[in-house]
Parts: C-alpha cells; structure tokens; sequence
C-alpha cells in the first residue's frame, strides 16, 4: 500500500530570473536561467518524499528528453513511478516561468497532462482504492480530476484538493473531498462572502493559504491561523505545492489537522527562501530544527 496517490501534472519548467517583470511588448536582460523539475502533481509528490511520505505517482510524460529528465527526477526522489506513463508523439508538460519582484508569472503548456482523461485511469483504480489519502490538482483535466473524486468518494477513501491553477468549477465537488486547499485568490474567485464566512461554512474542510500570512481554517468554533515564521523571500514557486505535499504526508501520518498544517506551513516558509520549487523543498529534519529553532 502507498501512504499518499498523487494523481496529477509533470512539467519542466524554464525560470528565468530579473529585477522586475518587463511591460508589454518590452525586452529586459535577466539575471539567470534554469532548468528546474515542477508541475503541481511533481512537486507535490516531491514534497510528501521528502518530508518521509510514501508516495505513489500517477501521471503522464511525453517521449522527450524533458520526459526523461522528469521521470528520473520522481525516481530519485523516492516516488513509486510504475504508474507513470510515457505517451509517444506527445510533449512533456512545460512551464515558462518568470522570476522577479519578490513573485512569478507561469504559462503552461499541458503536453501529456492533458491526455490523462477517464481511460487513462481506469488500470490504476485499484492503486487509488488501496491509498490512504489521494492528492489532485486542476493541471489535468477536470472531467478526470472530478472522476477521481467520485470514486474516492465511494470507496471512503481520503482526498485533498488544491484547486490550482484556479478554472471555474461546480462547487458542489467540495463537499466529495476530505481536505480542499485554495489560496486566498482562488477562495475570491469562488465565493462572493468573506473568506472567514467561507471556512466557517467548510469546518476543518478548506483551508486557505495566504501567502506571507500563512494559512487559515475553521474547526468548528473559530477560525484557527497558522501563523508563519518571517523568512527571506527569493521565490515563491511551488510554495503552495510544497504545503500540499507536506500536508498529505503528515495526514497520511494521522498526524491531528492542526499540527499537519503547523508542520506544512513551515515546510512551505521554507522552500520559498531558495530558488526553484522541487530543488527548494526541505526534508523532515530540516522542518523539525526550523520548529524547535
Ligand atoms: O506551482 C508551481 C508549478 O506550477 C511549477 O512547477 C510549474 O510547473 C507550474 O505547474
């Protein structure tokens, strides 16, 4: 049995890094280019490896040398990846990302991300069923993602949902998923109310990272804040991966709701202080001398 199913996007992403983000239609001379690891799925299922989860992937590379480089990546992080599947004539999801003023722009192209559809996933139904909690984003196609959590709803099995990057959807999915993780943004873009009106609706259900400040939700009688250490802000790529991650790991651990989010706030502070989003994530131990520090 695999602790954690992440079932989701595998992108190489090329950052490039600059004092600021240049205007329309501007050319500007950047500071460094990389070649990084990432898609939300990748850099999930990296996270929850990193902090001790036993993660199992689901996905899809094309047959290139980004396929290649990704998939090795995966295994070398730990990640079972049997259930991966390299599809030929396709291209491997990219991210073009734009490093600058403290913060990032992406665009994604979807490659073999976007062939993951139902019949993609009928062969790893069992893999699904036997997880202890299931992990999705909105880098695959909706239709699949909402399968998924059909299913998982049926067979009990828990699931966390980080709506991201944000497309409008029906909400009444929230109420299938165990644990939904939107940022403040996407909470906006959702629900006309408050976002404390929101959580208190959605108790120990959604919880909603807010950047700097940290992540919020409702237990039932309060809102509850998890509070951030300050750290050195040099990228935030793959900080709200990095949370995921971190918070299926500590979950699958039965670690209560209140200390996971603790633990994957810190884990997120701390992959914000380096520069890309898998290279940045920290391990267990890193985590633990940050909390006692
Ligand atoms: O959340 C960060 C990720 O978004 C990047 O790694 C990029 O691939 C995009 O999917």
């Amino acid at each position: 049995m695999s602790d954690l199913v992440v079932i989701g996007s595998i992108n190489v992403d090329l950052v490039v890094s600059s004092d600021r983000f240049p205007k329309k239609g501007e050319t500007i001379i950047g500071n460094s280019f990389n070649v990084f690891c990432g898609g939300k799925g990748a850099n999930q299922a990296v996270s929850a490896s990193k902090l001790g989860g036993r993660v199992k992937f689901i996905g899809a590379v094309g047959d290139d040398s980004y396929g290649t480089l990704a998939l090795n990546n995966l295994k070398q992080h730990g990640a079972d990846t049997s259930s991966i599947q390299i599809l030929e004539n396709t291209n491997t999801g990219l991210a073009g990302i734009t490093v600058a003023e403290n913060d990032n722009q992406i665009i994604i192209i979807k490659g073999a991300n976007e062939k993951i559809d139902e019949a993609f996933i009928q062969p790893y139904l069992d893999v699904i069923k036997n997880a202890k909690i299931v992990v999705l984003q909105f880098e695959i196609p909706l239709k699949t993602v909402f399968y998924i959590i059909d299913y998982c709803f049926e067979h009990k099995i828990k699931t966390i949902l980080n709506p991201a990057p944000f497309v409008p959807f029906d909400k009444s999915i929230i109420d299938k998923v165990t644990y939904f993780t939107p940022n403040e943004t996407e909470i906006a873009s959702m629900f006309d109310e408050s976002y404390e009106e929101v959580l208190s609706k959605y108790p120990s259900k959604i919880i909603m990272t807010k950047g700097s400040e940290g992540a919020y939700m409702h237990d039932g009688n309060e809102l509850v804040h998890i509070i951030p250490k300050k750290v050195n802000v040099v990228d935030t790529t793959g900080a709200g991966d990095t949370f995921n991650g971190a918070l299926a790991t500590f979950i699958s651990q039965e670690m209560n709701l209140v200390d996971a989010l603790e633990k994957a706030n810190i884990a997120a502070g701390i992959s914000i202080g380096k520069i890309g989003a898998q290279s940045a994530m920290p391990t267990l131990e890193e985590v633990n001398e940050y909390e006692e520090a």
